[in-house]
């Protein structure tokens, strides 16, 4: 990028982590927003040990590919292992996470003070639009799970490749 001046300046890329089982409209709201900011985003797959992940990591990837193909600003990739450390490796500017109130604060804060402390990455935190506030991939598989809509919540694809994942039919439309 090159300044009014004629002055070269460095690309500003964030990371958009999470653990995306499966990517909701939430995250994908944060995820727009994010590149509204910087020039470029990774959208970061972890592989996080608390959780049991219901879908394998490559289909987390593909379906977060398909709710931004034409978006070259937009890649996705998986974090191997360590965040901080992939921030580092690709010279992220910042994490971006998304805040859905209180409780996500408390849990995030921490983590953000430590990758701070790992290698110097910064954490910007965006508020969850309120229409998103009470959406997580965690209420939307176990609405799923029981035969429940989730169009509202999801794109088709993601809703698609939750029903497989349960045994049910259903086309993408
Ligand atoms: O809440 P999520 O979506 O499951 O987030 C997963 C992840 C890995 C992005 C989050 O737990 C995080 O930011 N962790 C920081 C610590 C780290 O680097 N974990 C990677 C495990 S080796």
């Amino acid at each position: 990028m090159t300044t009014a001046s004629g002055k070269t300046m460095a690309e500003r890329l964030a990371v958009v982590p999470g653990s995306f089982d499966p990517v909701t409209l939430g995250h994908c709201d944060v995820i727009r927003r994010a590149a509204d900011l910087f020039d470029r985003i990774v959208v970061g797959v972890a592989v996080n040990a608390a959780k049991q992940a219901l879908l394998p990591v490559e289909t987390r990837i593909a379906l977060i590919e398909d709710s931004f193909a034409g978006r070259e600003d937009i890649e996705v990739s998986q974090v191997p292992g360590l965040l901080a450390e992939f921030c580092r490796q690709r010279g992220a500017t910042a994490i971006v996470k998304g805040l859905r109130g209180g409780q996500d604060l408390g849990h995030e804060e921490p983590m953000a003070l430590v990758n701070k402390e790992l290698t110097g990455v910064e954490t910007v935190f965006l508020a969850a639009a309120p229409v998103w506030g009470h959406v997580s991939s965690s209420i939307v598989k176990d609405v799923a799970r029981c035969g429940g809509e989730v169009s509202a919540y999801v794109t088709p694809a993601v809703a698609a490749a939750l029903a497989e994942a349960f045994g049910r039919r259903q086309s993408v439309q």
